[in-house]
C-alpha cells in the first residue's frame, strides 16, 4: 500500500489541530502508520523558519521573504520528512501546505500568484497532495476562537493581521477548492468537533480503500 499525503487547511481557529489529531487515531485504528507534520515546520530546521516567521518584532519582514522562507522551510521539511515517509508507506497528515501559501501570501498578501508559482517550481512541481481538506467558517467565528486560544505569548505576526486579511485568505482558499474539486474537500468546520471529524474520516475513507 502507498502511502498517503494529505493536508488539512482552513483559517484561523477551523480546529485542524484537534480534527488531525483525531484523524490520526482513526487511521492508528485502521493499522495505518501515520507522520503528522505541520508548516511552516515539521523538521528542525524548519521549525527554526517558522519560529523566524511567526515572530514578531521590530524589523518590518518584506512579504519576499517571508514567500521565501516559506518555499525554504517546505524545501527542507520535503527532502527530510514528507519524501521519506511516503516512501516507506506512511501517511503524511501535513497541518497546512502550499495552499496556505496561495491563501495567505497570494490571497492575504496580495502577491501575484505566478510567483508562487514559480517557486513552487523550484521546490516542488510534482508534490501535491493525494487529499486536502479545507475546514471552512466565517472569519468572525474563527478569530474568536482564535483569540481565546492565544496564551501568554499573545498573537504571533499573522495573527495581528486586520479582519479584511482574513476574508481574502479564506476568499483564496475557497476559489483554489472550487478550481480542484478531485484533491480538495470543502468541510463546513461551524459544527460540532464530533460533525466535523465523521465529515474528515468519510473524506479519507476512499483513499484508505486504494482510491487515487
Ligand atoms: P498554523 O500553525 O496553522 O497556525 P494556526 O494554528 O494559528 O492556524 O500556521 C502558522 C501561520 O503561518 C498561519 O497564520 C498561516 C501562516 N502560513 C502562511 O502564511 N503561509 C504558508 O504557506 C503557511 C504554511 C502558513
Amino acid at each position: 500500500m502507498p502511502g498517503r499525503f494529505v493536508s488539512f487547511e482552513g483559517g484561523e481557529g477551523a480546529g485542524k489541530s484537534t480534527q488531525i489529531e483525531r484523524a490520526a487515531e482513526w487511521l492508528r485504528s485502521r493499522s495505518v502508520t501515520v507522520n503528522v507534520t505541520r508548516e511552516p515546520g515539521g523538521t528542525p530546521r524548519a521549525e527554526r523558519l517558522r519560529a523566524l516567521l511567526l515572530e514578531r518584532g521590530d524589523e518590518p519582514m518584506p512579504q519576499s521573504c517571508e514567500l521565501l522562507l516559506m518555499f525554504a522551510a517546505r524545501a527542507t521539511h520535503l527532502a527530510n520528512r514528507i519524501r521519506p515517509a511516503l516512501a516507506r508507506g506512511e501517511w503524511v497528515l501535513c497541518d497546512r501546505y502550499t495552499d496556505a501559501t496561495y491563501a495567505y501570501q497570494g490571497g492575504g498578501r496580495g502577491l501575484p500568484a505566478a510567483q508562487i508559482d514559480a517557486l513552487v517550481g523550484i521546490v516542488h512541481a510534482g508534490d501535491w497532495p493525494d487529499r486536502t481538506l479545507l475546514l471552512d467558517l466565517p472569519v468572525e467565528q474563527g478569530l474568536a476562537r482564535a483569540s481565546r486560544r492565544n496564551g501568554v505569548d499573545g498573537p504571533d505576526r499573522f495573527e495581528t493581521e486586520e479582519r479584511a486579511f482574513f476574508e481574502r485568505v479564506r476568499r483564496a482558499y475557497l476559489a483554489r477548492a472550487t478550481a480542484e474539486p478531485g484533491r480538495f474537500r470543502i468541510i463546513a468546520a461551524d459544527r460540532s468537533l464530533d460533525e466535523v471529524a465523521a465529515d474528515v474520516r468519510a473524506a479519507l475513507e476512499p483513499l484508505l480503500e486504494g482510491a487515487p
